[in-house]
């Protein structure tokens, strides 16, 4: 038998919505490769669609086709982003700057989470918005021509910003933003670059755009999602089979905090391959079965690991001593009130876990996890208690597994194989 579980991730949920957009707003055809082809992904096809762009149909071969206008079209049907904040608040960007009238809304997930964080700088630039709560979808957008503004963010947040460059994109305006508290993805930015746009990280958080650049078609690679990996690496860590190893995983600094905390948690997690694929650094994570200690996760780390905290939580719950999660707030406002749930279900579970205002503590235990799992169709959520599941003893009921496709098409036979690993391991000598 091979050392390594050998697994893959679908490609990367941020990068594929991003570049489906690119494409959608060249003029021209372009090519994507290795793109994940989930829900919220199909949520972003089906807007651009509505847009009048050429968008082929998502299949598993993960190879699309984006034929773009260079501008988009004024819809005639209401634009449904589905489960995806990312979906409508980069979208509210990109339609700032057109001159018609466009109306979001989403599931009942999305309808729940707030907007105003991308319509109140959208505004500021010129957009009007309408709407009976301007905090929520269903919204309506008119775009326009808009100015240049310098936009102090409430929170680290790579929807906010990545929705302001691209209303400086469409309206070739210059935009300036800034974190507060750490830097969060900066695919926009790196993708943007690609272009020949000027877009410089400064000090202070600042990142500064200048319209110098151009869209046109493309032909890019999506490396592997470094947040469905992150589910695989806690498997790895905490299943007691063999090691996992997964390969061409994204391993962008400004996502993997997660491997940084569970370094400090005592993990062996190995990067090896290191190379680059559009843009981006990617490589191979091999994860061995370790024991783990708690840790603490500071306000400067969270954007860099806001994905991975129900999979650190989770983590957490079989390290030695108390955890703390701190200035995690942003947690309540995510596809459920993950704060709030990720306590709930650790201590279904027997976890000791607190959520206050915006800190999350777990003790870990070595006792095995039982019990059944509240999801509210929050896919990270479902994973990471799927993959505390594979603890020696676990008897961990998901209500809702299948919501996983939102960004994880196939979890469920991973799992399997993950599953199936840990029984073979457990009655070899
Ligand atoms: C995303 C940014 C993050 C993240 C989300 C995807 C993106 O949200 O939680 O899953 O692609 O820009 P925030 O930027 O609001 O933290």
């Amino acid at each position: 038998m091979d050392k390594f579980h050998r697994l893959g991730v679908p490609g990367d949920k941020s990068i594929t919505h991003r570049l489906l957009l690119l494409a959608a707003l060249a003029r021209g055809k372009s090519r994507i490769s290795g793109a994940l082809t989930s829900l919220d992904i199909k949520s972003t096809a089906r807007v651009l669609r509505a847009l009048g762009c050429e968008v082929t149909p998502l299949t598993s071969s993960g190879v699309v086709s984006v034929t773009g206008r260079g501008s988009f079209r004024r819809p005639r049907r209401l634009l449904d982003c589905g489960n995806s904040g990312t979906t409508a608040r980069l979208t509210l960007g990109a339609l700032a700057a057109h001159p018609f009238q466009a109306t979001l809304t989403g599931d009942a997930s999305l309808r729940r989470r707030p907007m105003r964080r991308v319509t109140e700088p959208l505004e500021r630039m010129g957009a009007r918005f309408s709407g009976s709560n301007l905090d929520r979808l269903p919204l309506s957008i008119r775009g326009g021509d808009l100015a240049p503004i310098a936009w102090e963010m409430p929170v680290s947040s790579a929807q906010i910003k990545g929705s302001v460059l691209f209303a400086g994109v469409v309206a070739r305006c210059p935009v300036s933003v800034r974190e507060p508290t750490g830097r969060s993805r900066d695919h926009t930015e790196r993708l943007l670059r690609s272009f020949g746009f000027t877009v410089t990280a400064a000090e202070a958080g600042w990142v500064h755009f200048l319209p110098d650049g151009r869209l046109e078609p493309f032909e890019l690679e999506v490396p592997g999602d470094a947040s469905s990996a992150a589910f695989l690496v806690g498997a790895g860590l905490i299943s007691g089979a063999r090691p996992v190893r997964i390969t061409g995983v994204g391993v962008n600094p400004t996502r993997t905090g997660f491997l940084r905390v569970l370094e400090r948690m005592g993990a062996r997690v190995i990067l090896e391959r290191a190379r680059e694929v559009a843009g981006e650094p990617v490589g191979d994570l091999v994860a061995e079965p370790t024991p783990l200690r708690a840790t603490s996760v500071e306000a400067m780390e969270i954007p860099s690991l806001i994905d991975e905290i129900p999979l650190l939580a989770v983590m957490a719950a079989r390290a030695r001593g108390v955890s703390r999660f701190l200035e995690v707030g942003e947690l309540r406002v995510k596809e459920s009130n993950r704060l709030a749930l990720l306590a709930e279900n650790l201590r279904a579970l027997g976890v000791e876990a607190m959520a206050s205002d915006d800190t999350l503590e777990v003790e870990g235990t070595d006792r095995a996890p039982r019990g059944r799992i509240r999801t509210q169709g929050d896919h990270r959520i479902a994973m990471a208690f799927a993959v505390l599941g594979l603890v020696d003893g676990a008897e961990v009921k998901v209500d809702d597994l299948r919501c996983a496709s939102v960004s994880f098409p196939g979890f469920d036979q991973v799992l399997r194989s993950l599953q199936r690993d840990r029984r073979r391991s457990a009655v070899r000598p």
